[in-house]
Formats: structure tokens, sequence, C-alpha cells
């Protein structure tokens, strides 16, 4: 959805030469963009005829690709809408849609304040995040109204944005202010918080250099079921895993990660797992990994090639309690092979979404007994009453 009105006048080919881009003000094109035509014959594409009808001062055309005249005159459906009517319609979409998803506030830089009318929580199409992917995001979860390892996630954020080189827009104190704020304006209890951070609207351009004002958007999600320890089935994605560079940073380029999940789904497994460039246990499309060994060590794979994961993280500090009282030998950063994370005694998914999730079974192998192991189901009891009890990071 977007708040920019825009005209044709404004899509420039990347690159074009003025001859081109003279060409394309002229014409409306086919469907899939392969043939444009123009009232100027010359210009016109092969194969593509002129109809009798006009829209506006340009003559509409056809190829033979076409299921019909791109015309408007006489045939058109699409209802030319004012604001209030877009509103309108918004509105009813929001309260007709399936599905449980309930958004309580939403604040946006561009209008400077939060929102509690789903049909107002949109951003501008031009946004350099909407159509380049440059943009940055990072989540909280809210339980019993509490935001949960607030000031971590909005560490990653920052570093997230300082690589993808996206300027703030507000110093780091005022943009937690206005999270808080977000989710207080919210009522939420239960659910989570998601923000963003990108160069802002600008002109459709791949440089960003025509954003002007970077740009900060928050959303409060409700979500009242809170996350279960039942464990579930893993596959090895064949989703190539994304290069070092962009797997430490949260940015919104989640193609492979959607890929990832949709082929696990496919499968019957709920995640697929990615291997590392030299083939190490790496991480989950949302999720990192973590190991027991036959000797009760607790093993992760390194947070350099994967992202650094604020749940993984107060896992390996709580696990601690787990090696004082000699249900954990040890715990460790390593590089693990597939072999021996097959041939684990558990294995476990973790990340703010499930907290802590046992792993059954990896492709064909089953994981230890083929149940929930007793360390995974400490850890997700320990991290449930970190957020319940809130530890010193919990707001
Ligand atoms: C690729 C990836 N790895 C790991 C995680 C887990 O991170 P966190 O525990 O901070 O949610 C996420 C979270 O979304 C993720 O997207």
């Amino acid at each position: 959805m977007s708040s920019v009105s825009m005209s044709l006048r404004h899509i420039v080919p990347e690159n074009s030469s003025t001859t081109a881009i003279k060409a394309f003000r002229r014409v409306p094109c086919c469907v899939d963009g392969r043939k444009l035509a123009s009232r100027n014959a010359r210009r016109r594409a092969p194969g593509v005829r002129a109809d009798e009808k006009r829209w506006g001062k340009v003559k509409a055309v056809t190829s033979p690709d076409c299921d019909g005249p791109m015309t408007a005159t006489g045939r058109s459906n699409v209802p030319i809408l004012s604001g209030s009517e877009v509103v309108e319609r918004l509105k009813a979409f929001h309260e007709n849609r399936s599905g449980e998803q309930n958004y309580s506030a939403m604040y946006s830089s561009i209008f400077g304040g939060i929102t509690t009318d789903s049909a107002a929580m949109v951003i501008p199409m031009d946004d350099h995040m909407v159509h380049r992917g440059h943009g940055v995001f990072d989540t909280a979860a809210i339980m019993d109204g509490h935001l949960y390892e607030l000031d971590q996630h909005l560490d990653r954020f920052l570093r997230s944005a300082s690589m993808a080189k996206i300027q703030l827009p507000f110093d780091r104190s005022t943009m937690r202010s206005i999270l808080i704020q977000t989710v207080s304006a919210s009522k939420c209890m239960q659910g989570s918080l998601r923000y963003w951070l990108s160069p802002g609207p600008g002109d459709f351009l791949l440089s960003p250099s025509g954003c002007p004002n970077p740009a900060f958007y928050a959303i409060v999600i409700e979500g009242s079921s809170l996350p279960v320890c039942s464990g579930v089935k893993v596959i090895t994605s064949s989703i190539p895993m994304k290069s070092q560079q962009f797997a430490v940073m949260k940015n919104v380029n989640y193609l492979p990660n959607a890929l990832s999940k949709m082929e696990a789904e496919e499968n019957g497994a709920f995640a697929a797992i990615w291997l590392d460039d030299e083939g190490f246990v790496a991480e989950g499309p949302n999720m990192n990994v973590a190991f027991v060994t036959a000797d009760k060590e607790l093993l992760m794979p390194y947070f350099n090639k994967v992202l650094s994961g604020c749940t993984a993280k107060r896992v390996l500090r709580l696990a601690e309690e787990l090696v004082a009282d000699g249900r954990l030998s040890g715990i460790k950063l390593r590089n693990i092979t597939v072999e021996e994370g097959k041939t684990a005694e558990e294995m476990m998914l973790i990340g703010s979404g499930i907290v802590v999730k046992p792993v059954l079974q990896w492709d064909d192998h089953v994981i230890g007994a083929g149940e929930e192991g007793p360390v995974a189901q400490s850890l997700f009891e320990l991290i449930m009453d970190d957020m319940k009890c809130g530890p010193p990071s919990t707001l």
C-alpha cells in the first residue's frame, strides 16, 4: 500500500536514453512489459498493432501476446478513488480479512506519530525498502505488557542499519522511547513489536541518494498464544544460504529465508537448516541451532556467519545454571559438522518466535531418543521464566 501518488511520467527506466524515455512516456505497455507500443509507428515494437480506440492522447495498442486491448475507453472497470474512498476500502479490507493478525498500533516517521487505525498503517511505495529491499528490521517479544530484551534487539538493529549504510532519523534513545510509546499506545499485553529503518521515500532509483529522509516504522502485532516446547522435524535446506556479509545483518531481504521455510513445509518439516560455505551447520531461516553432545556439552555454531540471535545469546547465559548443577558438562561455540549434529543427543532451534524448540528428526536421522530432551526442556523453561519474571534487561 502506498501513500504516494505517481504518474507514468515519473517511471523512467534506469540508464534510459532520452529517446527511450520519450517513447516510454507515450505508451501503455502490455501486461508482461515486453511489448511497448507507441503512436509513433517507427518506435513500435515488432508484432504490435495499433488499436482503433484511444486512451486520452495515447492510442491503445495490443500485441498478439496480450489478452485484449489495454484501453481505458469504454472498458475500464478499475475505479479511480478519492483518498477518503481508499481509506474506507482499507478499513473494509482489514475488517473482512481472514486470519488472526491484529495490528494494534503503528508508528511511522513519515506521519510522525502513532496510529491505532489499521487502515492508516501504510508505508510509501517509493521507500527504498519497498522497491529495492534496502532496509533493516528487528523485533522484540511483548510478554505480559513488557518488552523482552529490547536493548539487545535495538543494538543489533543499529548494527544492521550501519552495515546497510542507513542513516538514523533519530538517536538511539529517541527510537527506544518511540518503540515503548508505540507498545504503550497499543495496550498489547502479549505479542510482538517489529520495527524497520530504511533510507526512506525517494525516486524509485537504485541509489538512495534521492531519499533525503531516512524512515523509521514500528508495528505492534497481538498474539495470544505462548510458545510451546513440542518437538519438530527439520530438513537440510537446498536453498543457498546468504553470504556472510548479509547473513549477519538483519536486512529485509528474506527471500531465501521464506523459500527455505516453504521448502520445509513442503516436506512436512518445521524448518530447513542451512549449512555454511564450508559445510558446517549454520542456522535456520529465523532461528539459531544448538546441540547437546553425548557427554552433555551444549554446542552452538560461531556467530560470525549467522545472525547473532538475541535468544541464543540469552540461552547461552541461562545454560550456565545447568552447568552449575551438573545437567551440562560445558558450553562451547565451535564449528559443528552435519555428522556431529545428526548424531547429537539433543538438537534444538532457538529464536524469539519459538524460544527453544527441540528437534526430534533431521532429514532421515532421529535425534537422540526421538523425543524432547531434558536440556531443551530445561532451557525452554528457564527462558520462559526469564521472559515472565523480567530479567534486568526487560522493560
Ligand atoms: C536468520 C535468523 N537467524 C536467527 C534468528 C534468531 O534471532 P533472535 O533470537 O534474535 O530472534 C533470526 C530471528 O529472526 C533470524 O532471522
